[in-house]
């Protein structure tokens, strides 16, 4: 169990992807385990989760550092003594620059709440509601140097109901996200996937079949 490769989650709340990674990693559905969860917040729930697994926390408040490189660096140095060989943020709501960026090449996943390039930043099921959008979903994607553009891993697609708050979108998203992140992990760990510029590419992966859905169903 304990040689499996590391995976590193930083986390700035309630952790449920987090959940989700573990969950999996625990049930032998990735080939990797969750070694340290590392948040710029003492209270973020994600934490205590951790602790129920006797997984390894660490807290670096991003108030204590001078600049955002700074902060980085101390991520950086954390997350290289954790021998973590794939980072995922999860819920982690600090935009990185290229200190962390270049430390990890091809080693950051991060998930987001919307079907990219739509609606990224923050508040994304929000947005999604206000366009008016039919379908929305949720993104795994490889992080670059911007903010949600990097090559895109995993999508879902979740209908838009007329009757929806953002609360109930959400919560409709927020279930396919624990479905794809730890799939999206679950890939780069078994070495399938390939990133050349935008485009990642899976080996072995089956082909979708064609379908048609439309949203209204009227
Ligand atoms: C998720 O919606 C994720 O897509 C976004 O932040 C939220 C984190 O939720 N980046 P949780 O902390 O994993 O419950």
């Amino acid at each position: 169990m304990s040689d499996r490769p590391v995976i590193a989650v930083l986390v700035s709340g309630s952790g449920s992807n987090l959940q989700a990674i573990i969950d999996a990693s625990e049930r032998g559905e990735i080939p990797g385990r969750v070694g340290l969860v590392l948040s710029n917040k003492a209270d973020a729930y994600g934490l205590a989760r951790a602790g129920k697994h006797g997984i390894p926390t660490a807290v670096v408040d991003h108030k204590e550092f001078h600049s955002r490189e700074a902060f980085d660096a101390k991520l950086v140095e954390v997350i290289r003594a954790s021998g973590a060989v794939l980072v995922c943020l999860a819920g982690f709501m600090r935009v990185v620059t290229p200190v962390f960026l270049r430390a990890f090449p091809h080693r950051i996943l991060n998930i987001h709440p919307a079907l990219l390039p739509s609606f990224p930043g923050t508040h994304g099921p929000a947005q999604a509601l206000r366009y008016g959008v039919r379908f929305s979903g949720c993104t795994v994607h490889f992080l670059d140097e911007g903010v949600d553009t990097g090559p895109i891993v995993v999508q879902a697609v979740v209908p838009v109901h007329e009757d929806d708050t953002e609360e109930t979108l959400a919560a409709r998203i927020l279930k396919e996200e624990h479905r794809i992140y730890p799939m999206a992990i679950r890939l780069f760990l078994e070495g399938r996937l390939t990133v050349q510029g935008r485009k990642v590419t899976t080996k072995g992966a089956g082909k979708i079949p064609d379908f048609s859905r439309r949203n209204p169903d009227a």
